[in-house]
């Protein structure tokens, strides 16, 4: 079996860590014997951007369409302001190939601690809606520079958008031994597109009656999350609840640096897309202490959405045994540095 994945490390630790997840996914492979990936690297960073006057070529998403899977590292750069950056690479693959399920898995891995009291119950795994909602990128400014200057930031919320993506939740819940799935909105302040999403939620909830449901305006979830971790297993939120919902739950899992995720497109009309969720560390830029965690967990679920498991469930294997044996970098207050950890991975897989 043979797959074809483009790589796109982007900025500051994108590089680094894309390249050790292809380590990692080239033992397996090597390791496994049964699969193999064509890996091709675009070079499309904010330096490219800052040379060339764009991120994406001209063709550039018709050349993406043919690859099975896309492995991204992160974009963002000191030099590109964050909203040029984000809507110039990341936004136009993720809304382009309608890539509208995000999903962000978060647990804490074995010899991790969470700064939680109670932290080892964290097992959740946030669904953000990824197509619409608060960063359709409507709205504007108006009055520029005079006394009275509006800028607006529209969310946009379709009825079949909210509809794909509950569905979307109900059917991951329903795979999880807990079933329980927990609505996030602020639908008493926000009176229109948010209760919108709660009616929703709840005409679909009657197609999926082995799953328990609740809701929480989203400022009470950033507590219960906190407070009670246990009482939560899949969330389902917009664009921007999620985003932020989902650095939380990432923080209280012990690292940023070792939350995944996918940006997938479930109907499989165009390549999903594989990330860690941080960004691009310009603080640890170049220093070659990157947690590359991350990025091996999000190769996991790579690996799962091309349906190979059997590789998959292996590499999860190796990533606890080396979060459980303390190899651990200095997010997570060891010394080890991206090379050991990929090392140690590697190692274990080899011996396997
Ligand atoms: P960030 O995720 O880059 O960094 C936040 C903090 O977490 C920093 O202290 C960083 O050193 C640490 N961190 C992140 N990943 C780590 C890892 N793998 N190992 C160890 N420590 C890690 O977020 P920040 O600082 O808000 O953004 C920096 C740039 O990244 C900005 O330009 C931003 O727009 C961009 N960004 C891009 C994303 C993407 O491409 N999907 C997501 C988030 C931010
Ligand atoms: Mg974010």
């Amino acid at each position: 079996r043979v797959h074809k994945i483009a790589a796109i490390g982007a900025d500051g630790i994108g590089p680094e860590v894309i390249a050790a997840g292809l380590e990692v996914l080239e033992a397996l492979s090597t390791k496994d014997g049964n699969f193999k990936l064509e890996i091709e690297h675009f070079p499309w960073s904010s330096e490219y951007y800052l040379k060339n006057g764009y991120y994406i070529p001209e063709g550039g998403l018709e050349t993406l369409k043919k690859f099975d899977a896309i492995f991204f590292g992160a974009v963002g750069s000191q030099q590109v302001p964050d909203h040029v950056s984000l809507w110039g690479l990341r936004l136009p693959i993720a809304q382009g190939f309608d890539q509208y399920a995000n999903v962000r898995p978060a647990r804490v891995l074995p010899g991790v601690k969470s700064p939680l009291a109670g932290g080892e119950d964290i097992d959740w795994v946030i669904v953000r809606e990824n197509s619409e909602g608060e960063y359709s990128g409507n709205g504007g400014r108006a009055h520029r520079g005079l006394p009275i200057e509006v800028g607006t930031e529209v969310a946009i919320f379709t009825r079949a958008g909210v509809e794909r993506i509950h569905r979307f939740a109900f059917r991951l819940a329903q795979k999880r031994p807990a079933k329980h799935l927990t609505l996030v909105t602020k639908s008493n302040a926000q009176r229109f597109g948010m209760v919108m999403w709660d009616e929703i939620f709840a005409e679909v909830a009657k197609d999926y009656p082995d799953v328990t449901t609740d809701r929480e305006l989203v400022d009470a979830m950033t507590t219960r999350m906190v407070l009670k971790p246990k009482t939560l297993d899949v969330v389902v939120a917009t664009n921007l609840h999620a985003d932020i919902l989902s650095d939380l739950a990432a923080a209280l899992s012990g690292s940023l640096g070792i939350a995944p995720t996918a940006n997938l497109n479930p109907e499989r009309q165009f390549p999903s897309m594989f990330e860690p969720i941080h960004g691009s560390a310009f603080d640890i830029t170049g220093k070659g202490v990157a947690n590359p965690i991350a990025t091996f967990w999000t190769a996991v679920m790579m690996l799962e959405h091309l349906g190979e498991f059997e590789p998959a469930k292996k590499l999860m294997k190796a990533i606890e045994a080396v979060t459980a044996n303390k190899v651990h970098t200095p997010d997570l207050g060891g010394k080890a540095s991206t090379a050991d950890v990929t090392k140690a991975v590697c190692e274990y897989i080899a011996a396997s």
